[in-house]
């Protein structure tokens, strides 16, 4: 892999998988919400990423991964805030196939940090396929990769199966031994599992409604990692029960990604009449809550860079 942009990166995800301090990664559905993002970021010295998911451009207001780039060279200081490129799926919540050869290629080029596959949608063996094909552009180039095994449901527009009844049924949780296998043959950098989150609704008849106060199966992570021994992503990181997101931290989870609880009072606070720079304060507002009170990360950029 090249040393060009990679090492110290990879290193710091290294320290914080070893040391198990999460790093946060926060959605960008409205361009606005960079700057709020990064300046949480600085306040409190927590290091996390700044990141966009094909569907905000899509659906949201996130113009492009280009855009975002430029708003976070113009906001951000890389000390405390990588740049990662969200879900870039092979097939959509709607079924139709997505470009992700052009996404990806742009996300490089753009100067992202990381970028994400998600071939959940795929038979495991495509998955494989088109993740090695991502590892082959990206790592050339210095940038790590993530992917995702097993399905972490709540984008589709329909409604998601009751919530005690998949968590019960293990339905599309990741499964070990098929996850040994995906990361020996893709050699991906961070795999994405389903071990219980769901993601925030996007869909807008149901985008502002309450998350489901998720749970975690804490065994089948540990089996994950042991039998993975790369750092593990938690998507539908908002909303999930303090205890279960405690013990993640401990058994394997190194990134957790965070939309809703960011979305949702920017949003609101528009809906409400309010300014810009009021929604902007209201992401502030829960960015304070997320880095302080839920995960507690207020000077982990310092502590990071200290152990790397
Ligand atoms: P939430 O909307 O539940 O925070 O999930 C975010 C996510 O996983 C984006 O990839």
């Amino acid at each position: 892999m090249s040393a060009k942009r990679t090492d110290e990166y990879a290193r710091l995800f290294d320290a914080a998988a070893r040391e198990g301090i999460v790093v946060l990664a926060f959605n960008i559905p409205y361009i606005p919400m960079t700057s709020a993002v990064a300046d949480s970021l600085e306040q409190y010295d927590a290091y996390g990423l700044i990141q966009v998911a094909e569907l905000e451009v899509r659906r949201f207001e996130s113009k492009s991964v280009t855009a975002i780039a430029e708003e976070y060279r113009r906001v951000a200081n890389p000390r405390v805030a990588g740049l990662h490129l969200d879900h870039t799926p092979v097939i959509d919540e709607f079924g139709d196939i997505v470009d992700w050869r052009r996404y990806i290629a742009e996300a490089i080029e753009a100067g992202y940090d990381s970028v994400m596959i998600d071939g959940s949608r795929l038979p495991l063996d495509e998955n494989i396929v088109v993740t090695g094909e991502v590892v082959r552009m990206a790592h050339p180039e210095g940038v790590l990769v993530e992917a995702e095994l097993g399905s972490v449901l709540g984008h589709e527009s329909g409604p998601l199966p009751p919530y005690d009844e998949l968590f019960a049924t293990k339905a599309g949780f990741t499964i070990p031994e098929e996850a040994k296998r995906f990361v020996d043959e893709t050699q991906v950098d961070w795999l994405s599992v389903s071990v219980g989150s769901v993601h925030g609704a996007i869909a807008p008849a149901t985008k502002n409604q309450e998350k489901v106060q998720a749970k975690l199966d804490i065994e089948r992570l540990r089996e994950l990692r042991d039998a993975t021994g790369v750092p593990l992503v938690l998507h539908g990181g908002s909303g999930i029960q303090q205890q279960y997101i405690d013990e993640s931290v401990r058994n394997g989870i190194v990134k957790i990604n965070i939309a809703t609880d960011i979305r949702q009072p920017y949003e609101r606070a528009l809906a409400a009449g309010g300014s810009v720079s009021d929604a902007q304060a209201a992401v502030s507002e829960a960015m304070r809550r997320l880095i302080r009170d839920v995960h507690r990360i207020e000077g982990s950029a310092t502590r990071l860079r200290a152990l790397m």
